[in-house]
């Protein structure tokens, strides 16, 4: 069996992708809605909500734990790892060195909390994107709130996507990277508003295959021990 979690329905989206690819496996889903958001909490916050989920879901026999959110990616991995040394986690990690590499113009645009700008892995990624490609980062928090109130479309969705996209694309970006799990929800919006200008990168897809991979390589190994 495979847990996910993530501070609220934002990680559906990985969710959904690992169902599309391995529909017989067995998931578990935690979404912490009575913490959310975890975007601007300190970060022994987010290791403490997730510490918590994470016990919870080894404890229900989940042989992967998916931490199907950004933030808590960037704020409590490194712990969970620590603490459960057997139990592999596979985390969120912004797809921006593929984005930079597909990106024509070399202008990259990344929409995320603050606490997965503010965190170590984000600040590996980015710095190993080669120095001619421009990162224009955008924290996105409203986007959270909308999609955690079922706000998907309309035209009130449409004003605060559009707030965030147009600056990014009018300072050059080609490909716009999906920094936090919330946001895929809004991909259809940001698609409209982008019409053909850039490309929305969702690591989704990406996550749900690691997902796989590491299942089969753990069930492996136990069967080999
Ligand atoms: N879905 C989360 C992420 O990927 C967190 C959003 C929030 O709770 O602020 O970062």
């Amino acid at each position: 069996m495979v847990g996910f979690f993530d501070s609220g329905v934002g990680g559906t989206c990985v969710l959904e992708a690992f169902r599309r690819l391995c529909p017989e496996e067995p998931t578990v889903y935690v979404a912490d809605t009575e913490n959310c958001p975890y975007g601007n909490k300190p970060p022994e916050e987010i290791v403490r909500l997730s510490k918590r989920i994470a016990a919870d879901l080894i404890d229900r026999g989940c042989e992967v734990v998916v931490v199907a959110c950004n933030t808590a990616t960037a704020g409590a991995i490194d712990t969970l790892r620590a603490t459960w040394p057997d139990v592999p986690f596979v985390g969120m990690e912004p797809a921006i060195k593929p984005a930079a590499l597909g990106s024509k113009t070399g202008v990259v645009g990344v929409l995320a909390t603050r606490g997965t700008f503010n965190g170590r892995l984000y600040r590996q990624t980015s710095s190993r994107v080669p120095g001619s490609v421009k990162i224009i980062e955008a924290v996105a928090d409203e986007f959270v709130t909308l999609v955690e109130h079922g706000e998907t479309a309309g035209s009130a969705v449409e004003t605060a996507v559009r707030a965030r996209l147009e600056p990014l694309i009018a300072a050059g970006a080609d490909r716009i990277v999906l920094g936090c799990t919330h946001f895929p929800h809004l991909k259809p919006v940001m698609e409209k508003i982008v019409a053909g200008r850039a490309e929305i990168v969702d690591p989704s897809d990406a996550v749900a295959r690691r997902v796989r991979d590491v299942l089969q390589v753990t069930r492996r190994a136990k069967h080999e021990d």
